[in-house]
């Protein structure tokens, strides 16, 4: 099944809100519909948010097609529904540059970003399991934080789908889903995705991560990113720089998998990147908090990266 696909003159996608409790299918008509489920996190993940992107300037090319100034703002309220995923505004673009030849080719073309979505997904799957296996040996523990299954994309996903090929080869020997605070997509998400593949596992809670590296429980830690800078910087899910730092003090690889349109060569560094802050009321309904939603993860501290047609060898000096 797709996370996110065009049916019958709509998009539809898994609601990610009621996982893993219920399976709801959501139909999106209208760019409004389609950016509340992108702020709601109804649909997420960098892959997925750049085919939502696309399908988006699909839509509103049906309803606009005849008023360039309401097509514009709708385009743009799409690039910029959440700030810190690159494939978002990438998809929402690629996607605006089929304007000029009518609403047709812009669903075509965000058809096409769809489909090399899941091209690129296969490829990590394969890229990623060779390397873990070079890296780590036969049967390596993982660890993984947030979710990197096919729900991030549309089906397959990047740092789960190794873990699944590695499971579908035997190469696996056990896989820890962090569980992500504070909206949980790897206690809800990772633990549904993986039990759905018969792959079995456990969740821990985000800060035993580096402890259960520093007890040689884990041979490498595993995960996607929403923007990879020029210099390497990693920006994904809060919690995947602290599991960088346990990495590297436990001796063991830090391998992240994302596809190259997530690569962002338009920014020289992590420190450059809006971090998307989601506010006090998804950690606590009681007192002040602060809430980012992503972290940076310094190029040094990552092993590897593996895109759909690449690995990029940071720990030998390459760059993205
Ligand atoms: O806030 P989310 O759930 O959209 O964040 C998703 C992540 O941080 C994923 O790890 C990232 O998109 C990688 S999936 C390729």
């Amino acid at each position: 099944m797709r996370t996110i696909d065009w049916v019958n003159g709509a998009v539809e996608i898994i609601d990610q809100t009621a996982l893993p409790g219920e399976l709801r299918v959501l139909r999106l008509h209208t760019v409004g519909e389609l950016i509340a489920a992108i702020q709601s996190l109804a649909v997420r993940g960098a892959p997925a948010l750049g085919v939502a992107g696309a399908f988006g300037v699909a839509l509103a090319a049906r309803v606009h097609h005849d008023d360039p100034v309401a097509l514009a703002v709708a385009v743009q309220k799409v690039e910029t529904a959440r700030p810190t995923a690159v494939n978002l505004a990438r998809g929402a673009q690629r996607a605006a540059r089929m304007l000029p030849y009518g609403p047709d080719a812009v669903l075509a073309e965000a058809c096409v970003i769809r489909d090399s979505e899941i091209a690129a997904s296969q490829a990590m799957a394969m890229l990623g399991a060779d390397l873990v296996t070079a890296l780590c040996g036969e049967r390596p523990r993982m660890l993984t934080h947030c979710n990197t299954g096919g729900l991030c994309a549309v089906t397959i996903g990047t740092a789960l789908g190794v873990v699944g090929e590695l499971h579908r080869r035997g190469r696996l020997g056990g896989v820890i889903a962090s569980e992500t605070r504070p909206l949980l997509q790897g206690a809800r998400l990772t633990s549904w995705e993986l039990t759905q593949w018969g792959i079995g596992h456990r969740v821990a809670v985000d800060s035993a991560g580096p402890f259960l590296m520093a007890r040689g429980e884990i041979d490498a830690v595993i995960l996607g990113a929403d923007r990879i800078c020029a210099n390497g910087d990693v920006i994904n899910k809060v919690g995947t720089y602290s599991h960088a730092l346990g990495a590297w003090r436990a001796g063991i690889p830090f391998v992240v998998v994302a596809p190259e349109t997530t690569v962002d060569l338009d920014t020289p560094s992590g420190d450059l990147v809006e971090i998307e802050d989601r506010g006090a009321a998804e950690v606590t309904a009681f007192g002040d908090a602060v809430n980012p939603a992503f972290d940076i993860t310094p190029h040094d501290l990552v092993t590897a990266i593996v895109t759909d047609r690449r690995v990029i060898r940071l720990d030998r000096g390459e760059k993205p």
